[in-house]
This record gives C-alpha cells, structure tokens and sequence, in this order.
C-alpha cells in the first residue's frame, strides 16, 4: 500500500501576497503563545537482558540530566532506584495485560496498588500508559482497552492519585492512514467508536494524547519523494519547504507534520484541543544492508536535532503554543526495534548526543505574556507598551490582522514583543510588573510569493520559493 507511491500527478501554481512583515512576529496563528516547560525525555526497555542495573540506568539517567522517563512496564527495582531523583516517570501496563485489567475493578485496583501506590510518593509516578500500540496489535479489542483505561482510572481516584497521574495509551501513527498533508488526515474509521471514547476519556481527565511517531519509517516508504533532510529537522535544500496546501502552513520537519495530522484528526471529534505528548521517536543507527540511512551519523543528527526543535518551546504549526514535548526511543538497544539505542550496557554513549540541560533555555528573543498572569497586570503592560513604550499596536486593533482572538493575552504578546524587539538592544527588559516572559519561539512566518504545488497519490509537497 504505501510503497505504491505514484509520483506527480498533476501541478498546480498559486501565487500568495507578501503581506506580513518579516522582521517582526506575526501572532496571527498564535492563539495561545504562552510559556511552559518543554522536556526531552528517554524510553526505557523492559527486556532484562538488554538493561545494565538499576542502579547505572539512574546514574546515566541524572549524569545526563534526564529529567523524564518513560518504562515499558514497571519494574519494581527501577522505579526503586529513580525514588527521591525527582525524575518524572511513565510506567506502563503490558498489552498482555490489558485484557485481565479490563476483566475486572478489583485487578485494575491491585495493579494500581502493587505498580503505583506501592512506590509513590518518593518514586514520582505521573503518568500510566495502558498498553503500547495495543490497537495495532489488536485490532478488533477497543472496547477491550477503553474499559481497562476506565477500571484503572478508577482505581486511581480510590487512591487519590488520580490529581497527581494521568492515564493514556501510546498509539502509532497507523492510526491514521493518510498523515500527509496533516490538515486532511483523519483517524482510521474502523476504530471511530474507540477513538472516540478514548479521545473522550482524555478530555474528561485532562490527560493528553500519546503518539508514537517515526519518521524513519515514513521517510524509507516514501522512496526519495521526502528529502532525508525534512525528516532529520534539517534545513531543507536550496529555498525548498513543505507547505500543507490548505492551511499553507510550512513544515520544517516529518515530526511537526505527524504531530500536526493527529492533531487534525482529534479535531474531527470536536473535543477541546488535547495536548499530544510524542511518546516514542528516535532513529537506528545500523540496519540492514538495504537500510543505508539507518547508520551513526543520521541517528545522531536526527536525536540531536529533536532535542534543539523540541527546546525551541514552540509547537507544530496548527498548535504553536503546545509544546512538543517528546520521548527518545530509546535508552538502550531492543529486540523490538533493534538499534535504536543511546547508550550501550556499559553506559557509554553510542554517539554524542546532548541530553543535558534538557529543561528549556528560554532565554531566546520574543517576548511575550507569561501563562497564567492575572489579567489587570496585563492590561497595565499592554497600555505601558503601547503607550510610553511605544510599540506599534496597530496590528491588534479591531479589525487589523492580529486582533484575533481578543484578549488581553494575546494583545500583551503582541505588544511585549514588538516593544522588546524595538527597544531591548536600547536596553528594554521583557519585564512589564512580572507579567513578561522571553521565550524562544519564533513564531515569525515567512511571506511566500510564490508556490508550486506538486499534488502526488498520498503526499502533497509544495516547493515553496522564499521572498
Ligand atoms: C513530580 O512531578 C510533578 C510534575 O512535574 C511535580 O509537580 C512534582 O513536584 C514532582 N514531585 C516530586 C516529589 O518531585
Ligand atoms: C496531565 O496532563 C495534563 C495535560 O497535558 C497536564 O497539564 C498535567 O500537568 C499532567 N499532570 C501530571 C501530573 O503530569
Ligand atoms: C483501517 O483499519 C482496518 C483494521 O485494522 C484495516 O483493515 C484497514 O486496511 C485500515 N484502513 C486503511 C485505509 O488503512
Ligand atoms: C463515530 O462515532 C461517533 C460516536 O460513537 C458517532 O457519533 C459517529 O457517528 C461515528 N462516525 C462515523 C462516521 O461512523
Ligand atoms: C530490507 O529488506 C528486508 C528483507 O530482506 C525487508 O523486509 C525490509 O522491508 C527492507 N527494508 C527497506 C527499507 O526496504
Ligand atoms: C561499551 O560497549 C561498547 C559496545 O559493546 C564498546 O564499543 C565500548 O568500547 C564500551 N565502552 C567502554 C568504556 O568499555
Ligand atoms: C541559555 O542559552 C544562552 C545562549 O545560548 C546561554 O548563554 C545561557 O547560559 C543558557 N542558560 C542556561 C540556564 O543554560
């Protein structure tokens, strides 16, 4: 199926009006720029004979500032050692045992007792994935999974944990057949009624979605149509971009593409947004003969170049203010995925690979509202920045391009930003009474003059020459 890729079809040619400013952020796309912590975390196997002893994993763990783990399952001498690490840890239910979980509340109950409660709260436990790509494995058991998630939940909120834990299950992007271009893609409508009760579930506990997203596999099945670049986040050749056609919004790399089509696919269900959290990602570096981009140097490019996009504190085009918070597959090399692995047994590194400081540095140039800032502060920054300041407020007002949405958020970015912009080098600080944050997020978008559109069977890439 996806190696039948039939090649140009047809061409299309659209030109787009260089409308926007380029040296100043536009937040016309930003509804919700506002400051989080973004994270890199790392997957751990659960094949003993694959992991070196606890006690080295933690070690590894904090040498390299790792501050998120994700387990394949949960190991009672693992989770002991990362206790009083402050590592944030994923464990994980089996897919074998799902089906017992969902038999019963009393076995969802003891899981959480004997996986959970048992090691909380020096073991910082704070999020269950039920099951990994269970829905691949096992087609036709959704209601299978929905009711394991639901019997766990519960049992969360007996123990009173279910403030301090969410509850998901890692899908693969097999979910959705046709990921490209995402603002078309759609969840496969064999699982419609699973998808929606879990899509549900995640609304109603405020958890978020778990996606499993490789884009050495896209990139190997599509044969050369995607240069190896935008799958490796990196700058694609000459002046070409990947734009979706509908939304014209650019896609710097495979990842941001895989992320934004489910986030185009949850929206089919008209739930709130939920936030994704990329639970798998990674690239072997050995493979078979006829695997040649599966070596050192790509593996290598491709973790080190997640770790700066995903520090960049800003999401995927359609959701720039969600982080793209993401797990590494994986710490230590698999069966399941052989050669994917950072570290050898011994705890020597594969390649190098800079995981430290993996906390954002947000000490980047755009300015704008901190998250959770009360709203009189703001309008205060907002009337000092336009007013004394002198920031050029055109754009935000009512019917200007960044009026949209109306709020005092959204307005103090604008306004923050394009004061710090003119003034920090003059010495203007990105303070504005605490309400100010600087962040690395660009949210700038390029004005295109002209597109060309090459519209293929299951892709649609556009070569985007640049003003
Ligand atoms: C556990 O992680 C949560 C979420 O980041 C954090 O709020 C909490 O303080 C952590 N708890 C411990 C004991 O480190
Ligand atoms: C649970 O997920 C929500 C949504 O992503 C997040 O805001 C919250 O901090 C998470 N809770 C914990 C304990 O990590
Ligand atoms: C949707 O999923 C079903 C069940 O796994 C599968 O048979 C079918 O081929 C999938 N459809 C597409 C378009 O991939
Ligand atoms: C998908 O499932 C939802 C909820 O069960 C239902 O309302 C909807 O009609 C279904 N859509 C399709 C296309 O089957
Ligand atoms: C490489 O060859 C094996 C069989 O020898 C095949 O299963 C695999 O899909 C091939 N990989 C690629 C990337 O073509
Ligand atoms: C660790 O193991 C790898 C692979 O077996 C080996 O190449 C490397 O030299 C070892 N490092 C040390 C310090 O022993
Ligand atoms: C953040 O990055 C800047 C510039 O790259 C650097 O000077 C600064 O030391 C970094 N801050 C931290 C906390 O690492």
């Amino acid at each position: 199926m996806l190696t039948l890729w039939s090649l140009l079809l047809f061409l299309v040619e659209i030109g787009y009006v260089c409308n926007l400013n380029a040296k100043f952020p536009s937040y016309i796309y930003f509804n919700s720029l506002v400051f989080a912590d973004a994270f890199i975390g790392i997957d751990i196997g659960n094949d003993p004979s694959s992991l070196p002893s606890p006690e080295l994993v933690v070690s590894l763990l904090k040498s390299h500032q790792i501050t998120h783990v994700r387990l394949f399952d949960s190991d009672a001498r693992l989770l002991s050692a990362l206790s009083n690490t402050g590592i944030e840890v994923m464990i994980g239910v089996a897919n074998k045992e799902v089906l017992r979980i969902a038999k019963s509340p009393s076995n969802a109950a003891s899981w959480i007792n004997t996986h959970v409660s048992a090691f909380k709260p020096a073991t910082n436990i704070t999020a269950i994935a039920v099951g990994s790509e269970f829905l691949s494995s096992n087609p036709n058991a959704g209601p299978v999974l929905v009711i394991a998630i639901n019997n766990l939940y519960k049992a969360l909120v007996a123990s009173n944990l279910n403030n301090q834990i969410n509850i998901s299950t890692p899908l693969s992007m097999d979910m959705i057949p046709t990921p490209f271009p995402p603002s078309t893609a759609t969840f496969n409508l064999s699982w419609n009624s699973t998808i929606h009760d879990i899509l549900e579930f995640l609304q109603n506990t405020n958890s978020f979605y778990m996606l499993n997203a490789y884009p050495y596999d896209y990139f190997v099945r599509s044969n050369g149509i995607f240069p190896i670049q935008y799958a490796l986040f990196q700058p694609l050749p000459e002046v070409n971009q990947i734009v979706d056609p509908n939304t014209l919004f650019h896609y710097e790399s495979m990842l941001d593409a895989m992320v934004d089509a489910t986030y185009y696919s949850i929206a089919a269900y008209k739930f709130s947004v939920i936030p994704i959290i990329v639970t798998e990602t990674g690239w072997p570096w050995s493979g078979r003969a006829n695997e040649s981009d599966a070596n050192m140097a790509t593996a290598e490019t491709f973790n080190n170049n997640l770790i700066k996009r995903v520090l960049t504190g800003s999401g995927p085009p359609s959701q720039p203010g969600i982080l793209l918070n993401s797990y590494i597959y994986e710490m230590f090399n698999e069966d399941k995925r052989p050669n994917y692995g950072v570290f050898f047994k011994n705890g020597s590194s594969v390649y190098a690979l800079d995981l430290g400081n993996s906390k954002g540095n947000f000490s980047g140039g755009f300015c704008v509202a901190r998250k959770g800032a009360d709203s009189a502060s703001l309008q205060a920054g907002l009337n000092w920045a336009c007013g004394q300041g002198q920031a050029n407020c055109k754009a935000i007002q009512s019917g200007q391009p960044c009026y949209l949405p109306n709020t005092v958020e959204n307005h103090a970015s604008y306004a923050y930003n394009d004061y710090y912009q003119r003034k920090h080098d003059l010495g203007g600080t990105c303070d504005f009474g605490g309400t100010g944050i600087l962040t690395n997020v660009d949210p700038s978008t390029c004005s295109l003059l002209f597109t060309r559109i090459f519209i293929m069977k299951w892709a649609i890439l556009v070569w985007v020459e640049t003003c």
